[in-house]
Parts: structure tokens; C-alpha cells; sequence
């Protein structure tokens, strides 16, 4: 496997396999790397010639400094993970390399980058589309893969990537899950034992929310009130958002004829989780609610 520090080298090396006719896979990663990242890289793996993986841990996408200085680093354990499913070619580049003095534009998707994370974590989502924008331009990937988990943020790459002209196909990959149900995260190692058993109530409050539209309730708001109510019921969940949205605009909607999404954020001990789940109308049943 090839590490790459500097964007000149990397694009010399990509043109290479791109005249030699490679597809080219690319994800790229604040590194800490878990399950859910590897199965996303043995996709890439599968559906191209060349997989690249980017470990960047981006400030501009990090609210609190603290958060931002405590991300663990181990860029020698991600390259061993990542090389363990096939990855042929990791970029890390420097702060540097990525924001060099004078560096001062922004990409910044309006509308859904204000709303539910964003609304919770201001200037969030441009810093994603900012750094996937430069990475996505650096790379200049044929497919790049991205965690299903993390809706808006797909959803906020997907918009950009349209709005921009960018070539790279954006393959959505569905969530890892521990076997209790709880998404695979980088944060659940921060979780004490008692919040890692509460945080399985975002996972369970889900499927609890389809079992009700498999009866027929098919009113968006009322199965969002369930779904409120079933986080709020567990003590150590401090509940930031559960709404059912539209798949594209993520605005609420009234019903579930067109399966949305369920979108859910809670804070367990200092640790904020998200979730979703699309929630798919009950067919041929009569409406309930
Ligand atoms: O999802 C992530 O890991 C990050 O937001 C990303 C896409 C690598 C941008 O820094």
C-alpha cells in the first residue's frame, strides 16, 4: 500500500492508473477507523480497480476545539486496517497541505446544512463540503462511497456534488450495526457501559416506529411522537431530535406514502449519537392515523 502526504505526488500517482484505464474508489475518513469504514472500503474494493482512503481530521468540521484536539489519531492502525481489505493507496496529508496560508473559500450547501445536525452543530456541514469538496477535486474519483448513518451529511455531498458538476458517483452504503442493534460509530468507544446500554434505545425506538406503521398508522407526526417518546422513556437519553423527513429535502412531512426518513439525535452522558431508519408505509392497509 502507498501513503501519499502531499496533493502533487497523489495526483501524479492517480494519473498514472487513470491512463491506464482504473476505476477508481475513493472514501475518505477522519481516520479511528471501525467495521462500518471497512465494509465501505471492501465495496470500493469490489466495484473498482484502485481503492483510495483518505485520513484527514478536518478543524473545520468540529465545533468544540476539544473535540477536535481528543479525536484519536493512529494513522499506523488505520493503514493496517485499511491495507487488511484491499485499500492500495491512503492519503493523510498535513494541515498544510489541505489549508495553506491564504486558503479562504468555502462550499457551502444551503438549506439542509442549517436544519437538524447543523442546527445542533453550526458550520458543521461546511466544513464537510468544504474538505469533501477539495478531496473530491484532489482525487477525482469514478465512485465515492459514504455511511448511509450519517444521512444529512450524505445527503449534503450528494446536493453538492450535483450543484457542482462533479463527476464521482456517490454510493450510499447502509449502516453497520452492532448486534444489539446500536450504529457502528467512532464515538460508542466513549461511551461508559450504562450509556452503551441505554444508546441501543435510538436503534430500537426505529423498528419500534415501523412496527406501528405495519399496522397502519401512516401519519408522520404521530409516529414521530412515538418515536420521541420511546427515547425520552430512557433515563440516561437526552433527546435532541426525532423527526420523519423527507428522503431528499429533509423536511418533515405529514405522512409515509413515500417511505421517508426517520431521523433521530440524542446526547448519552457527553456522547451524541444519530440514527435513522426508513419508514416504509404498510401496504394495502387502511389508514389508522
Ligand atoms: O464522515 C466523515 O468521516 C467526515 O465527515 C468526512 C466525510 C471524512 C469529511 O471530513
Amino acid at each position: 500500500m502507498d501513503t501519499y502526504e502531499r496533493i502533487a505526488d497523489l495526483r501524479h500517482a492517480l494519473n498514472k492508473e487513470r491512463g491506464l484505464g482504473k476505476t477508481i474508489g475513493f472514501m475518505p475518513t477522519l481516520g479511528a477507523l471501525h467495521e462500518g469504514h471497512l465494509s465501505l472500503l471492501r465495496r470500493a474494493r469490489e466495484e473498482n480497480d484502485l481503492v483510495v482512503m483518505s485520513v484527514f481530521v478536518n478543524p473545520t468540521q468540529f465545533n468544540q476545539i476539544e473535540d477536535y484536539e481528543k479525536y484519536p489519531r493512529d494513522l499506523e492502525r488505520d493503514k493496517k486496517l485499511a491495507a487488511g481489505v484491499g485499500t492500495q493507496i491512503v492519503f493523510a496529508p498535513s494541515m498544510e497541505e489541505m489549508y495553506p496560508e491564504g486558503f479562504d473559500t468555502v462550499v457551502a450547501v444551503r438549506g439542509l446544512s442549517d436544519i437538524l445536525e447543523g442546527a445542533s452543530r453550526p458550520g458543521h456541514f461546511q466544513g464537510v463540503a468544504t474538505v469533501v469538496a477539495k478531496l473530491l477535486n484532489i482525487v477525482q474519483p469514478t465512485r465515492a462511497y459514504f455511511a448511509e448513518k450519517d444521512y444529512q451529511q450524505l445527503q449534503v455531498i450528494r446536493r453538492l456534488t450535483l450543484d457542482l458538476d462533479i463527476p464521482t458517483e456517490i454510493v450510499p452504503c447502509a449502516t453497520v450495526r452492532e448486534p444489539d442493534g446500536l450504529a457502528l460509530s467512532s464515538r460508542n468507544v466513549r461511551l461508559t457501559p450504562e450509556e452503551r446500554r441505554a444508546a441501543t434505545v435510538l436503534s430500537r425506538a426505529l423498528k419500534y416506529v415501523q412496527d406501528i406503521a405495519d399496522t397502519g398508522v401512516h401519519d408522520a407526526f404521530v409516529l414521530a411522537g412515538w418515536l420521541a417518546r420511546t427515547i425520552e422513556v430512557e433515563p440516561l437519553a437526552k433527546l435532541d431530535y426525532a423527526v420523519i423527513v423527507d428522503r431528499e429535502t429533509l423536511q418533515e412531512v405529514e405522512r409515509i406514502d413515500n417511505s421517508p426518513i426517520a431521523l433521530v439525535a440524542a446526547t448519552f452522558g457527553k456522547v451524541r449519537l444519530i440514527d435513522n431508519r426508513i419508514i416504509t408505509p404498510a401496504p394495502g392497509l387502511e389508514r389508522r392515523g
